[in-house]
């Protein structure tokens, strides 16, 4: 990735981005967009605006950036992602990521859909990230290497922090959610799986499997940022899906699920 196009976008930003270091950033993925309302945010912008960026594809990404505060802390959050599969190129996929680096960000909260593999889950279920797979092969990091992106060799051993796990349960257990800890494997999309590429998962110790969410994992956490990540269930994957799966189930069940995954939101952002 050249440095030079994160160079353009922040400085196409608004001052106001880089006045105070955001206390926690979050990306709102599939379906997650409404989890968000805030009213007087200190800045919207859509991300039409920011050059660069593009605007967000899929539908279920809102694709606008907010700066917002919230019981005395400061929020960026990110409405809306570019994903591998839209052929963008990694720099749009981890752009929230550096931004927020870039404005002296140390946490971020990575929101997505996934299908559900591992028997136990059910859709609506939330899943607070303890780990993955990258069954891509690739990551955002491969390329020259950049010291403002940490080590060349990055450890994985924990990508999710786990006091901010804690603060999750902490919130799920508010609400008397059921939630597990699991292993997310990250796909490139934009076909869902096989249903003997699922199996194939649950034997690596897969527990969801989606089309986002690691590339900007592996970076934010090369970076030094605490990274934490939840999963809406939004379907069962292929072959334990009793029916053929498509996005409009996805956006269905965020739907259905609206009201606690902006409650989850709100706890996180509160209590972190
Ligand atoms: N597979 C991959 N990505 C997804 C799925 C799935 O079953 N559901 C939502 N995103």
């Amino acid at each position: 990735m050249d440095a030079t196009f994160f160079d353009k976008v922040a400085a196409a930003l608004p001052a106001v981005c880089f006045e105070q270091a955001p206390d926690l950033a979050i990306v709102l993925g599939s379906g997650w967009g409404d989890a968000l309302q805030v009213d007087r945010p200190l800045l919207r912008l859509s991300y039409a605006d920011i050059p660069g960026f593009g605007a967000a594809t899929v539908p279920g990404h809102a694709g606008e950036f907010l700066l917002y505060e919230r019981a005395g802390k400061r929020i960026a959050a990110f409405c809306g992602r570019r994903h591998w599969y839209e052929g963008v190129g990694w720099a749009c996929v981890v752009l929230p990521v550096e931004l927020v680096r870039r404005m002296g960000g140390k946490r971020i909260l990575l929101t997505n859909a996934a299908g559900g593999l591992n028997p136990a889950l059910h859709a609506g279920d939330f899943v607070i990230l303890r780990d993955h797979v990258n069954t891509v092969g690739i990551n955002p990091l491969i390329g020259p290497h950049n010291p403002a992106w940490g080590a060349r060799f990055p450890d994985m051993t924990e990508v999710y922090t786990p006091r901010l796990r804690d603060v999750l349960h902490a919130a799920a257990a508010k609400r008397g959610l059921r939630v597990m800890e699991g292993v997310y494997a990250f796909t490139s999309g934009p076909v869902f799986e096989t249903p003997a590429e699922i199996h194939m998962y649950g034997h690596m110790g897969a527990d969801v499997v989606g089309m986002s969410t690691v590339p900007e994992a592996v970076f934010a956490h090369a970076c030094g940022l605490e990274v934490a990540g939840l999963t809406l269930v939004s379907n069962l994957a292929a072959g334990i899906s009793p029916k053929p799966l498509c996005h409009e189930e996805v956006m269905a069940a965020s739907k259905a699920a609206q009201s606690v995954m902006a409650g989850l939101v709100d706890d996180f952002v509160t209590s972190v």
